[in-house]
């Protein structure tokens, strides 16, 4: 496995890419409206050659598991996403270990036209884990 990145939850799209790409430095490689995760996001990379991204995740419902962590917690670091080669095979491997998804369907559309799937943090020390096929 490598990162392919992190996510991390913000009120505002605009302000945190102000932040990221504005003061940071990091390039905008992406952006996505992800209706099914009741979010809008956008990737941005810190090195030209590749290498993990950030992702940003601002809530468009109030319902959406990413607007719940923000009220809970505030904005900040939400997940680590690893990049696998085969996500169906890799979700066996951790049923294995003892490890069930957060939705036992298998793995969805996620943003980038992946397939991916989240571990809840109480199964994983406290952090989200998503996979990326
Ligand atoms: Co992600």
């Amino acid at each position: 496995m490598i990162i392919d990145h992190v996510g991390v939850a913000v009120e505002s799209l605009s302000a945190a890419l102000d932040f990221y790409q504005g003061r940071l430095g990091l390039a905008l490689e992406h952006r996505e409206a992800v209706a099914s995760q009741g979010v809008k996001v956008a990737f941005l990379r810190a090195r030209r050659d590749g290498g993990a991204s950030v992702e940003l995740l601002e809530p468009t419902d109030a319902e959406a598991a990413v607007a719940r962590f923000i009220a809970k917690r505030g904005p900040g670091l939400h997940h680590v996403a690893f990049r696998v080669d085969d996500i169906k095979g890799e979700m066996e491997r951790l049923k294995c270990q003892g490890l069930e998804p957060l939705e036992n369907t298998g793995p969805r559309a996620g943003a980038r036209g992946h397939q991916v799937c989240f571990y809840h943090p109480r199964d994983c020390l406290g952090t989200l884990i998503e996979l990326v096929g």
